[in-house]
């Protein structure tokens, strides 16, 4: 059982003003709110350790670099990576699947087919249209279906012995559809295809277990998990980080460094060039030990409940049509009503103290689709109350009657 009022006041923000009216933060699948356990890590880094890492013989290098060391250890026993080295520290999910796709500009050849899926992100779009331009692969995607699924059917009859890699979201940020990657993976593995999954909006409900899943790359970003922003990961198994080039040039990636010839440092430090974001890195592994305190199956629980509560009472107003409808989905509500454009429900509903998104969510394709210039959507995290629910119910049905 969660205990919402203790959890609650972790979390300094749920407690401010929006417009005269107590914040309902339902804009979590954008980025989550931080508890001040989080908060203070960061504080601490500033005015304790703050120095560069892996560089210094000095003790506040030593310090700062134990503990992002120390991050980093937690985040592969999160994700159940088999070695340390094995999880790559980015500015973020986009920072990462733009570090594969760089990486394997030079190991595609034209004539090499790329799959993604209807349900991507644009950061997972873009950087593989960018990929293919480069190397003369050719992109094929996956289908989607009326319910926000993926056709499973089209998705097997495109693999063949051309297929290099798959990328697919784990869990799509403007439907909430969790995909069936299991499946996704075992189909495209007995084609020697490569697996990326987006697990951006998966890895605040799910834990992943990449050693089970057999996944090939894993990427997530802080921000969605009660971290900061401005950090997140790259899982990838190490013979295959191994093959990759480096990302980007410049200190602390290189083992040696001549003007006739540099090499390359071990992983993870090869794609890790610069001094990274190291109070986000620490406050990263602190924001999971975090979660891992409530309990990832205890928070997919609450969670759960939140979801079909407000899935019920949205439904009953009248004109009100939920997009993604899945059997598997996480708490990600996306919705229209009537012909009302979702902006004008969203600043209505933000008059009231109430925070959603709005638009096409950097998912335009699922838009086209559905025919509709984006939807209002609502996504809950376990800090979240079935009375904030209530809330938001009330505020759809007044911004109704406004805009009538
Ligand atoms: N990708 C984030 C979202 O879905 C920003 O809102």
């Amino acid at each position: 059982m969660l205990d919402i009022k203790k959890i609650r006041a972790d979390f300094p923000i749920l407690s401010r003003k929006v417009n005269g009216q107590d914040l309902v933060y339902f804009d979590n699948a954008a980025t989550s709110q931080t508890p001040q356990q989080v908060i203070d890590v960061i504080v601490d880094y500033y005015s304790r350790l703050n120095a560069n890492i892996h560089r210094g013989v000095h003790r506040l290098s030593q310090e700062a670099t134990d503990a992002y060391e120390q991050a980093r250890i937690t985040i592969q026993k999160h994700f159940n990576a088999a070695q340390p080295y094995e999880i790559i520290l980015t500015s973020g999910t986009t920072e990462s699947i733009n570090l594969i796709a760089s990486g394997y500009s030079t190991l595609l050849e034209a004539g090499d087919q790329l799959i993604i899926s209807a349900l991507e992100h644009h950061s997972n779009i873009v950087p593989w249209q960018m990929l293919c331009e480069k190397t003369g692969a050719e992109l094929k995607v996956i289908p989607m279906t009326l319910n926000g699924t993926l056709d499973m059917e089209a998705y097997e009859n495109m693999l063949n012995s051309k297929t290099k890699l798959v990328f697919v979201n784990h869990v799509s940020n403007a439907l909430g559809t969790v995909n069936p990657i299991e499946e996704i993976i075992n189909k495209a593995h007995a084609y020697n295809a490569k697996v990326l999954l987006d697990g951006a909006q998966a890895c605040p409900h799910i834990k992943p277990d990449v050693q089970a899943l057999d996944v090939d790359f894993y990427v997530a970003s802080a921000h969605k998990l009660c971290g900061p922003t401005g950090v997140g990961m790259l899982y990838g198994k190490s013979e295959l980080l191994e093959t990759l080039p480096p990302y980007q040039g410049g200190g602390e990636m290189i083992a040696t460094v001549t003007f006739e010839k540099t090499t390359y440092a071990d992983l993870p430090h090869k794609f890790e060039a610069g001094t990274p974001n190291i109070a986000g890195g620490i406050a990263f592994g602190a924001a999971l030990d975090y979660m891992n305190g409530i309990g990832m199956d205890t928070i997919a629980r609450y969670e759960a409940e939140l979801l079909d509560y407000a899935t019920a009472e949205l439904k009953k107003i009248e004109g009100l049509k939920i997009f993604g409808e899945a059997i598997e989905k996480t708490a990600v509500i996306s919705f229209n009503v009537g012909s009302l454009h979702p902006y004008d429900l969203g600043s209505i509903l933000d008059q009231m103290g109430i925070a959603v998104r709005t638009g096409h969510h950097c998912a335009q394709p699922i838009m086209d689709f559905f025919e509709i210039p984006g939807t209002v959507r609502a996504s809950f995290s376990f800090y979240n109350t079935f009375e904030e629910v209530d809330r938001l119910v009330a505020g759809v049905r007044k911004a109704v009657l406004m805009l009538h």
